[in-house]
């Protein structure tokens, strides 16, 4: 008998590119030889914490697929290709053998539609999976061995305004938080986005070089510490309500609608989230933090 589904849990998750070169897994073509430590080893701890934690399936939004009409949704089970950064092909040449949940992404889809939200799935087979899902998942699990739900950033905040964006994503994680219940699998969310997002104009000739990482921006990095310090104490709601200014001032990533969708899908917990890493990746802002139950979920 299926039971009930359930969110496990839920992470922001950022994807620097950055962080795949320093790990240097078979599937990435540069090699590195070390860099931005703090970042991979808060990962490390993540996934040590989550491996606790019986899990079907990883839901993730990504800032990196981006629509302009509408949520869409990857819609094909199996997706083999090569995925090249483009701002940095040095260090992100990433192949990648991924298999989507599709039934769980068409119940989203389509519950999200119900509620007023324009969505559409993508079902053409050659689609480049896009680095933000890729990086995300891989930091989080890099065996592969869960399907994902893949979510594209709607440009809301572009083409209307961070006020529209925050409606459509608190929607889109009701019907995200529905859906999942509804299929009976234990899903792990993921918001694919920095915080803060000022960044380097010039790369160091040794990417890798951290004598020459730093934060860029101190306004930037108040910004930041702000947003962590509400969601490390369970202000989750208050995250939300200061999302549009947070947006609009240290040009966040978070204008992708993710770290709302998250918060909206968790249903705004007050549950302090576990911060396990804050750090600069070519001066932009990232935390890796999470919410996951406290003791380990019910095996059924
Ligand atoms: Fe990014």
């Amino acid at each position: 008998m299926a039971a009930r589904g359930s969110i496990v849990g839920g992470a922001l998750a950022p994807h620097p590119p950055h962080l795949v070169y320093a790990e240097n897994p078979p599937q990435n073509e540069p090699r590195a030889e070390c860099g931005w430590e703090v970042l991979r080893w808060g990962y490390e701890r993540f996934r040590r914490d989550l491996a606790k934690h019986s899990i079907d399936v990883i839901v993730v939004l990504s800032a990196h697929w981006q629509t302009y009409i509408g949520n869409h949704f990857l819609g094909v089970p199996h997706f083999k290709s090569l995925s090249v950064d483009p701002i940095f092909p040095n260090l992100f040449r990433f192949h990648y053998d991924l298999k989507v949940d599709v039934p769980l992404a068409e119940s989203i889809c389509e519950r999200a539609a119900q509620a007023g939200v324009v969505t559409k799935m993508m079902r053409n087979p050659d689609f480049r999976v896009d680095y933000g899902t890729i990086v995300s998942c891989h930091l989080t699990r890099p065996a592969w061995d869960l399907p994902i739900v893949a979510i594209s950033s709607n440009r809301s905040r572009f083409y209307y305004n961070v006020e529209v964006m925050q409606e459509q994503m608190l929607a889109l994680g009701r019907a995200t938080r529905e859906a999942i219940e509804a299929s009976g699998r234990r899903a792990l969310l993921l918001a694919s986005n920095s915080l803060s997002h000022r960044h380097f104009t010039v790369e160091p000739e040794v990417p890798e070089d951290m004598s020459r990482e730093h934060i860029y921006n101190h306004n930037q990095y108040l910004w930041d510490m702000r947003m962590i310090e509400l969601l490390r104490s369970g202000k989750t709601r208050e995250a939300v309500d200061i999302m549009p200014e947070f947006v609009e001032q240290s040009v966040s990533e978070a204008d992708s609608g993710a770290l709302t969708w998250l918060l909206a899908s968790l249903d705004f917990p007050s549950q302090p989230a576990e911060l396990y890493a804050y750090g600069n990746v070519i001066g932009t802002g990232n935390a890796v933090l999470a919410w996951l139950p406290p003791t380990p979920a019910a095996v059924s």
